[in-house]
């Protein structure tokens, strides 16, 4: 039942978000123009200024194979109304600014070469776009300033250039995979947006394109609108179930997570997670169901912070040895065990051992059901036994795990081929 469009989707797993604009020279994350209701003038000599010296993209993709990523969502377009690439229908892009070319053509040739699937995130929210009301808007920028009290603006022109812009980026770049709509909000969802007709053309346009759900539909409804969207997107959060719509079945959903506490480049924030962090919200992603779409914010040069290199250099040697673990893998059908947790693929199962505890490691329920066992970093064998002090639970199987500390502590992979 599930959309053959959406197979390399769900096997892919592991994505990267890519948050870049002329915001990144405040530097204070992607909202600072709201936040801090910074008038046009002021916000203009970040685009008159915008020249990325050192971007490029074929670093950039080739980091996020080597992390162990399968596609990437790179922003357009974000809520500032900056758009990458070379809009016919507006001068507020790149080819405007000193970067003088189109960032996002780059980008799509970059990661494709790379093997990568390519995707854009494109914003819904308009601040710089004249027919984007402001007056009743809960969220613009100059909401609270006097002379915007009247601004209604003109919202069926703004949507009549959304969608030319999203047929621009759907028609000029080649094949894409992804469309991440970004979002909806009180009036501001559904047909306010011509979802249908939107969703209708970029299915047109890119017939096997994933789409997101934050057009304002119901993806849970049993009935879900057309334009209610491909996956769920949790943000900053993980579901502590995986995903289900209203008759309880599972649903495909991508987590968007940042890797410090902003999407786009805030120079100060170095709350960066830790690898082992990023590859156990992977594994826990990848166990309820889900993939994860993990951020990295550019500076305004084009360069992904050093600490991210670093972060998803480590990860990608996790997912070299582990990796079998992730790709292709969903939910197993048993509870998540007291050790860590579990992922699945056919008649393979891979406990993922993040606490050692002592003695044998306990499998529920599966004795009789294992051909074998292997560690899955090098292919070692991890011995079966039924220990003397195991009598009690003869329904259960159990790892001899050789040493009393993991090999790996961040997560040790036992890959379990069942009979
Ligand atoms: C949000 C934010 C945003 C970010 C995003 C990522 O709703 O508005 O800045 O791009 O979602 O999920």
């Amino acid at each position: 039942m599930e959309k053959e469009y959406l197979k390399w989707f769900l096997e892919a797993r592991f994505g990267m978000f890519i948050h870049w604009g002329i915001y990144a020279i405040p530097a204070r994350g992607e909202w600072v123009k709201q936040q801090e209701s910074i008038p046009e003038g002021h916000y203009q000599a970040y685009f008159d200024t915008f020249n990325p010296i050192h971007y490029d993209p074929a670093a950039w993709a080739r980091l996020a194979r080597a992390a162990g990523m399968k596609y990437a969502v790179m922003t357009a377009k974000h809520h500032d109304g900056f758009c990458l690439f070379d809009s016919q229908y507006t001068d507020y892009k790149a080819t405007n600014t000193p970067a003088k070319r189109d960032l996002i053509r780059e980008y799509v040739d970059a990661f494709r070469a790379e093997g990568l699937k390519v995707g854009f995130y494109y914003s819904l929210l308009d601040w710089h776009h004249p027919d984007y009301p402001v007056a009743g808007d809960r969220i613009h920028p100059y909401r609270n300033k006097p002379e915007y009290q009247d601004h209604r603006g003109n919202l069926p022109r703004y949507v009549e250039y959304m969608h030319h812009q999203v047929e621009e980026l759907l028609t000029n770049y080649g094949k894409i995979d992804v469309i991440w709509f970004d979002f909806s909000y009180d009036e501001m969802r559904g047909e306010a947006w011509r979802a249908t007709e939107l969703v209708q053309m970029v299915r047109r346009l890119q017939p096997g394109i994933v789409i997101d759900n934050r057009l304002g539909g119901n993806i849970k409804a049993r009935e879900p609108e057309i334009y209610a969207g491909d996956f769920a997107s949790p943000e900053q959060i993980i579901p502590p179930k995986g995903v289900t719509n209203e008759a309880g079945e599972p649903i495909p959903w991508e987590a968007c997570i940042t890797l410090n506490d902003h999407w786009g480049y805030a120079a100060w924030d170095k709350n960066w997670k830790s690898p082992r962090t990023v590859v156990r919200v992977l594994v826990e992603c990848v166990s309820k169901g889900g993939n994860l779409l993990l951020n990295v914010g550019p500076t305004a040069k084009g360069e992904i912070p050093a600490e991210c290199v670093e972060i998803l250099s480590q990860v990608g040697k996790w997912m070299h040895r582990n990796g079998d673990s992730i790709y292709g893998c969903g939910h197993a059908t048993m509870e998540r065990p007291e050790w860590g947790r579990w992922t699945c693929k056919g008649n393979r199962l891979y406990a993922h051992i993040l606490e050692r505890g002592i003695g044998p490691i306990n499998l529920r329920g599966l004795e009789g059901k294992i051909a074998y066992a292997r560690l899955l970093a090098d292919d070692s064998e991890i011995r079966l036994e039924r220990p003397w002090n195991a009598a009690e639970y003869p329904d259960d199987a159990f790892l001899s795990f050789p040493t009393a500390e993991l090999p790996d502590e961040w997560d040790t992979v036992v890959e379990l081929v069942l009979k």
